[in-house]
This record gives C-alpha cells, sequence and structure tokens, in this order.
C-alpha cells in the first residue's frame, strides 16, 4: 500500500468535492461547492492511497492565531487506520512550526476522535467567527448538536 500525505492540487478538486458532499448529505459535514473548495484549495491536505483519494482535511485561518479543522472525512474504507488522527497530528504540526501560540478548533460529532488527539471539550460560543460565517448556512444553525473541541498551543507552556 503506498499512502501519501501531501497538500492538495488542482486535480484533487472533484475527488474533494465527492467525498465531502457523501458526509455532506448526511450533515456530518458542510456541503462546499467545486468553487469554493478550489478557492480555498491551498488549505487542504489529503491522504492518497494507491493513487486514490482516502481523505481528506482544511484548515481555515480565522486571523489572530486562530484556525479551524473542517472539511475532515476519510472513505468509509480506510477509517480507523489512523488517518484522520495524521491529519490532525501534521496540522498541529505544521502551525507550531509557524507559531509560537495558536488556537485550533473543531465543531464535530467525534469529539472523542479530537480529544484522543489532544483537543479539549470547550463551549461553542467561544467561537463567535464560526458562528458568524459559515454556520449560517448550516440547515442546522438553530439547533446545532456539534460539540466544540480545542487545542490550544503556546511554546514552553507546560500542561
Ligand atoms: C472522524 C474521522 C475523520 C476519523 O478519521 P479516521 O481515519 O477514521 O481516524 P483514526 O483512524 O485516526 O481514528 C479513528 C479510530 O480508529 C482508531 N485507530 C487509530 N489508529 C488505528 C490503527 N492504526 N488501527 C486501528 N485503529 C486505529 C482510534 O482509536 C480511533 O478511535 P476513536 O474514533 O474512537 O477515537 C472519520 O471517521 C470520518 O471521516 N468520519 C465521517 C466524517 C466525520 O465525522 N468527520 C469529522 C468532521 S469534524
Amino acid at each position: 500500500m503506498n499512502k501519501i500525505i501531501r497538500p492538495a492540487h488542482e486535480n484533487d478538486v472533484l475527488a474533494i468535492y465527492q467525498l465531502l458532499a457523501f458526509y455532506a448529505l448526511k450533515q456530518i459535514v458542510l456541503p462546499r461547492t467545486e468553487a469554493d473548495i478550489r478557492y480555498y484549495l491551498a488549505n487542504f491536505t489529503v491522504c492518497e492511497i494507491d493513487g486514490e483519494l482516502a481523505g481528506c482535511m482544511a484548515v481555515r485561518d480565522f486571523g489572530n492565531r486562530l484556525f479551524e479543522v473542517r472539511s475532515l472525512v476519510i472513505k468509509s474504507e480506510y477509517q480507523g487506520q489512523g488517518i484522520g488522527g495524521e491529519l490532525v497530528s501534521g496540522a498541529i504540526a505544521r502551525l507550531k512550526s509557524k507559531y509560537d501560540k495558536f488556537k485550533l478548533f473543531a465543531l464535530t460529532y467525534r469529539a472523542n476522535f479530537f480529544i484522543r488527539n489532544g483537543f479539549v471539550k470547550v463551549n461553542k460560543e467561544m467561537f463567535p467567527e464560526k458562528i458568524w460565517s459559515d454556520c449560517m448556512l448550516c440547515p442546522k444553525h438553530d439547533h446545532c448538536d456539534e460539540e466544540a473541541v480545542l487545542y490550544e498551543y503556546e511554546k514552553g507552556r507546560i500542561g
């Protein structure tokens, strides 16, 4: 098995769109158009297995060293093999190499997955940037049942 984790390319747009659309229909992730994926392509990391797109994740920059993990999906046949964990820990490592201090959050139905990757549960009202932007596009915006999780980093801080 040849597994590669790499930044997304233009050629990945359709496969990312199809992967996200499947989970967007189930209302597990927000729907994204091909144009939106292409516009934000630099935010995406993908996992490719034997030439096939096995998973993707985007990290959105809200400014002020606040980031969000979004559009994290692993194809069902590749789930439970550590790929989601690798994508998230890769994002954390990249942020640590660039910033002495940052916050990385996610809104999710899989809080335990994030907790196993170093996040803690927090109150989602902590993130007005998120709530007032794409949450408004979500069909569940007035009855959101996702949980917020946060990874907070400050160089040199212990615990
Ligand atoms: C949530 C999701 C991204 C996790 O990705 P994943 O690749 O399955 O994640 P991992 O394999 O790293 O971890 C999943 C589980 O497999 C286990 N696992 C990790 N590495 C493993 C390995 N090498 N072998 C066997 N099991 C392993 C972990 O214990 C973990 O358990 P948990 O889910 O109870 O925490 C994926 O399940 C998914 O795409 N779900 C549908 C969409 C979704 O919910 N996205 C999240 C939106 S925020």
